[in-house]
């Protein structure tokens, strides 16, 4: 069940697929079955799971730990603290209540979930004030532009950074132009969330053509396309098992120079700067 892997800069591999939990734990009667989901995608090797503090009120973080009880160390936990929680102190006590809703010691990599007030430089002090502690492992951020990146490797220890996760698949691909090289060039993965746009790209005529030449699914070939691409790690989200399954499917995917060239003349790359979109 191994699922390719990425480097972070580090150079520790983590998975290409993960799984999201945004809108998990929202409702009391569907934790049961959103901890299964999740559980299954271990199973399948979707170890990666990403959560924040932010989805259903520390709700998706239960369902997670309940998810990971017993089986931790086989997890690569990826955790956000809400902006308005980012400064030196506040960083710090969010870390400390994610942890005990998730029930474990560690989060493997803590993202900034958006750029707010307080200043980049002590987020980055308080995320390396957890590493010294053990309470995280790495740091990373997310929905920030090439600015605010540029920005960010400048202040003191923001070289460290692990990943930036954005809003990114066939429809959304203004990173292309900037953002995506200038990660590259510095070996940091994107972490493309949204990679089937909620669904809203299902039905698009192209992809359900494209999808129909290799008797696979527009979820799948979103996902194949995504995974294509060095140093793309995709987080759907899935809380049915049939979702999670056809995700993992979607690695054995492989897209062909056809199907490449009909999904940029469907979705064109972008011809110039534009500011980051955000969901
Ligand atoms: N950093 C940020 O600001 C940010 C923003 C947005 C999202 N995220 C992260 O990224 C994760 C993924 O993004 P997302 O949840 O916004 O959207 P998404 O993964 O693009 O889409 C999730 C939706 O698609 C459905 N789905 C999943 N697999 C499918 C398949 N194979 N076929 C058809 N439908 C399928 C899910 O249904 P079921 O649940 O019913 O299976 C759910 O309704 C989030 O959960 C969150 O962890 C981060």
């Amino acid at each position: 069940m191994t699922v390719p892997t990425t480097t972070l800069p580090s150079g520790e591999a983590v998975p290409v697929l993960g799984q999201g939990t945004w809108f998990m734990g929202e409702d009391d009667r569907e934790r049961g079955a959103e901890a299964d989901a999740l559980r299954l995608g271990l199973d399948l090797g979707l170890t990666l799971i990403d959560t924040a503090e932010m989805y259903g009120d520390g709700g998706a973080e239960e369902v997670v730990g309940e998810a990971i009880a017993g089986r931790r160390d086989g997890v690569f936990l990826v955790n956000k603290v809400l902006p308005q929680n980012a400064s030196r102190r506040g960083t710090v006590a969010a870390c400390e209540r994610s942890l005990r809703r998730m029930g474990t010691d560690r989060i493997d990599l803590y993202l900034l979930h958006w750029r707010g007030g307080h200043p980049l430089a002590e987020t980055v002090a308080a995320f390396e004030e957890l590493q010294a502690a053990g309470k995280i492992r790495r740091w990373g951020v997310s929905n920030l532009d090439p600015r605010d990146m540029e920005e960010l490797v400048r202040v003191p220890g923001g070289e460290a950074c692990a990943t930036d996760q954005v809003l990114y698949n066939l429809t959304r691909r203004g990173i292309e132009f900037d953002l995506q090289p200038w990660c590259r060039r510095r070996g940091i993965p994107i972490m493309a969330y949204s990679p089937i746009e909620q669904g809203r790209m299902l039905n698009h005529p192209e992809l359900r053509r494209v999808a129909g030449r290799h008797g696979a699914t527009p979820a799948q070939v979103g996902l194949a396309w995504l995974l294509r691409q060095e140093g793309v790690i995709a987080i759907p989200k899935a809380s049915s098992p049939g979702h999670v399954r056809e995700n993992r499917a979607a690695l054995d995917l492989r897209l062909t120079e056809q199907d490449l060239a009909d999904l940029d003349r469907a979705f064109p790359p972008p011809r110039r700067a534009q500011p980051l979109e955000m969901l």
